[in-house]
Order: structure tokens, then sequence, then C-alpha cells
């Protein structure tokens, strides 16, 4: 299944596994772990490299030639990252992240607004600095009405149109959802927005360098961007601004009046440099690497699923952005799978996996998830046996045989066993089977997100 990568980068990769230390996105062959979150990409780092060393003059100071130097730097940069979305650089305004950017779209349009319109839309699984910044405005007076998503993850768009009031100004829809990688229909959400002239703001830190955006065809009229999800450097990102017909937002920062006045403050031009750099690769390389992700996102999938049976893979199977994969294993408690998968998994639960994971790394981590899920499984039934259900005493726990065997095999006494689609309703455990602990994990809780 392997897609090969271009000569340069795989030269590249070679280079940094080499040298035995890991400067950049590749990952650690030493332990073949999948532990491998975004990475900056290496050729990244040497785009930032000689502005951190050689041209230190402020982008904004117009009197001397190094200023003009970063100057330069930085308009290409602003070129690259508008180029990714098919905007023009002029609307690009560079911030911290994505954070940042999601605050100034969302105060700032709200605020500029006010005196006509104190209403906005967003929807319940948005990122926290998107919820946040909503719960903050509703303390300034706004309201906010907060969508639910359907059992896919995804919005229902006649939900969207019908809470929409005389005096709404804003829907904020994030484009591929952080936890569960589902596509939001940013375009038919851009067409209802633009038919009733309410600005529309996506959170694109997931979708950009991931899949195609264009903000004129999709009607976007903010964009929210960060350096770090598409292996660029941390600490620094864009706000996609619409300029025909203009989008007016009131700055969150007093100061310098940098960036259009929009973002006061100096513009770290290494970062930028970077973050131009990785926008510039994740366009040239976003075929290439949504195939490969894909087949690794298959193939681990694939597996689990092969051997250990009630997973669940939660959101939409369609519409999605392949590279994250968020699966709910029942019968087991949470907070134990990832303690014992700390080898390979973050804290968060999450197993990173991106632009340098290797099968062997995909391989590593399945194997170990399987093994885990298993082991705390079987301890689970053993201590059940040891601990009879009062109210149930016929109650048969599963054996070994059950739980290696397909989920229809499942004891009714159980639990209402998941189904193993892939588009099943996530089952909440009732009070009931509490004795049987197996089934005492929530299935709408999750405990492994692969973040490819
Ligand atoms: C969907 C989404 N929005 C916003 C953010 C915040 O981005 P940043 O770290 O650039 O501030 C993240 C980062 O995890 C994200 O996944």
């Amino acid at each position: 299944m392997w897609v090969q990568r271009p000569a340069a980068l795989r030269a590249l990769r070679g280079l940094v596994v080499c040298q035995g230390r890991r400067l950049s996105g590749a990952a650690t062959q030493q332990h073949g772990s999948g532990k491998n979150k975004e990475k900056r990409d290496p050729r990244v780092l040497d785009s930032m490299l000689p502005y951190l060393v050689h041209y230190y003059g402020n982008p904004h100071s117009r009197t001397h030639a190094y200023g003009w130097e970063s100057e330069s730097a930085m308009e290409k940069a602003r070129q690259q990252v508008a180029s990714i979305i098919e905007a023009d650089p002029r609307e690009i305004i560079f911030t911290s992240g994505a954070t940042e950017s999601n605050n100034i779209a969302i105060k700032g349009v709200a605020r500029f607004y006010k005196s006509r319109k104190k209403h906005i839309i967003t929807t319940q699984t948005e990122h926290k600095c998107v919820l946040d910044s909503c719960r903050a405005l509703e303390a300034e007076g706004f309201n906010v009405t907060y969508l639910p998503v359907k059992k896919n993850g995804i919005i229902d768009l006649k939900d969207l149109e019908n809470a929409i009031q005389p005096d709404t100004s804003l829907v904020s829809v994030m484009t591929v959802n952080n936890e569960i990688g589902v596509k939001q229909p940013v375009s038919d959400i851009g067409q209802i927005c633009s038919s009733h002239k309410i600005y529309f703001h996506t959170d694109a830190a997931q979708a950009v360098g991931k899949i195609p955006l264009n903000v004129n065809d999709m009607k976007i009229d903010l964009m929210s961007i960060s350096g770090h999800k598409i292996y660029g450097p941390k600490g620094v990102g864009a706000i996609y601004i619409r300029r025909r017909p203009r989008v007016r937002v009131e700055p969150l920062q007093s100061g310098g009046g940098q960036e259009r006045g929009l973002r006061s403050g100096t513009v770290p031009t290494p970062l930028v440099v970077g973050f131009g750099a990785a926008c510039e690769l994740a366009q040239q390389e976003m075929t290439y690497d949504h195939k490969r992700i894909s087949l690794l996102a298959d193939r681990l999938v694939t597996k689990i699923m092969a051997e250990i049976p009630d997973v669940v893979m939660n959101g939409d199977p369609v519409d999605r952005y392949p590279g994250c994969i968020n699966l709910s294993f029942a019968y087991v408690e949470g907070e134990s799978l990832l303690m014992a998968l700390k080898e390979v998994a973050l804290s968060s639960g999450r197993f990173g996996i991106g632009r340098f994971t290797t099968e062997e790394e995909v391989d590593y981590t399945v194997e170990k998830c399987i093994h885990q899920v298993k082991r705390l499984r079987e301890m689970r039934y053993n201590q059940d046996k040891r601990r009879p259900c009062p109210g149930k005493p016929s109650a048969r726990a599963p054996t070994s045989a059950d739980l290696a065997s397909s989920s229809s095999s499942a004891p009714e006494s159980w639990t209402e066993t998941p189904s193993k689609n892939s588009d099943a309703t996530p089952t909440p455990v009732g009070e009931d089977i509490c004795s049987i602990t197996f089934s005492e994990l929530p299935l709408n809780q999750t405990i492994g997100s692969f973040i490819l």
C-alpha cells in the first residue's frame, strides 16, 4: 500500500533520523512508537533559520534595509498563506494562532455590528476558544445560539436556517472537527449566510493544508488558520478577513496599528516565514499527504476493528477528514486504557500520526492498543467474577472467548451491546448494568482519538 514520497523528502527524512536527533517532524525510529504529534517540517525550519540569525530587522521599520528585508519576507509569507485558501494577500492578518484568530473573528465582528445586531450562531462542538469567546459575548449582552449536531457530528442545515434572526450578525462553524474529524457542509453554510447577509466565519485550523479550500467559492467571510497544524511553527497563525464586500472587525488589541490596524504588535518574522513555507509545502503536497494518510488511517482502523469487538468509530464515515479518527472502545475504563497506552498515546488520548509517520509506527500502535484493550477487558471480567452482582445473580459475565469473538455473541445480560457499524450511535450504558463493569464506560466517552 505504500505511497512513494518525493525523493527530496525521503532523503531529508533519512538525514534527520541518521543524525539520531529529532530536529523536526521525523518520527522516532528508536522506539517504533506512534507518538508523533503535529511536528515542524524540517524544510520549514530551514526557511526560518536565516530570519532567526541574519535578518533581524523589524518588518515594520520602513527607514532601513534591515526592515525592508524582513518586510519582504513577511509579505512573501502573506502571499503563501493567501494562496492556500485562494484569498488576496491583503485579506490575511497574521496572529499568534487559531485561538487568537477565533477571538478576533467572533468578538471583533459581534462588537463592530452591536448597535444593530446582537445575535450569533455557532455549534455545540466548536473548539473551546470559539465557545469561550461566545460565552464572553453572552456576558456582554449578546445572544448566542449553539446549534446541536446530528448523530454523525454534522449540523442540520434546517436548524441553521431556523436559528437565523433579523439581528444575526455572524455564523461561526468549524470546517473540520478536531475531535472526530467530521467535515461540516461549509459551502452550504456559506450560501445560506450570504443569502441572509450574515457573515460566515469558519475555524479551519484542522482543515487548511489538509483539504482544498477556496474562500470565494465557499462564501467564507472570515477564516482562522493555525501554523502548527500544518507542520509549521507554534505561536503563529492568521485570520482571513474578506475585503469585498468588506467585513468590519473591532480590533481586540490597542497598539501600533500593525496588520491594517486589526492586530497591533510586531509581526514575528521567523515565525511567519516558517508559517508561509508550511502553507506552500502543504499546498504542493496536499494530494500526496491526503492519499498516504488515508491509507495509514484505513490500516489502523481495519486492524483494530478486525481484532477487537465492540469498537465504534465516531462521526460521519464519509464526510470526514481521514486523518482524524475517533474510536470508542466498550467495556474498558478510559483512564486505564490511556495509562496502559502511555507509550504511544498522549495524555488526552490522542495518538498523533502525521506526514512523517510510518506504517511501522501505525502497526506498533495498533498492536499495543489491541493488546491493552484485551488485557483490560480480561481484568474487568476477572474482577466481576469475584464481585457478584447483587441485583442480578444470574448475569453471566463475558468469557475471554466472548471477548475475542464478535459483538453479536455478547450475552444479552451485558447491556445494549453497541453495534460494530461505524456510524452507529454511541450507546450510553444504563444504571442497571453497573455490576457488569465491562460495560461501565459510556460509549460516547472518547478514549482513542487518532490524529493523522
Ligand atoms: C479546531 C481548532 N481550533 C483552534 C485551535 C487552536 O489553535 P492554536 O493552537 O493555533 O491557537 C485548535 C488547536 O488545537 C484547533 O484544533
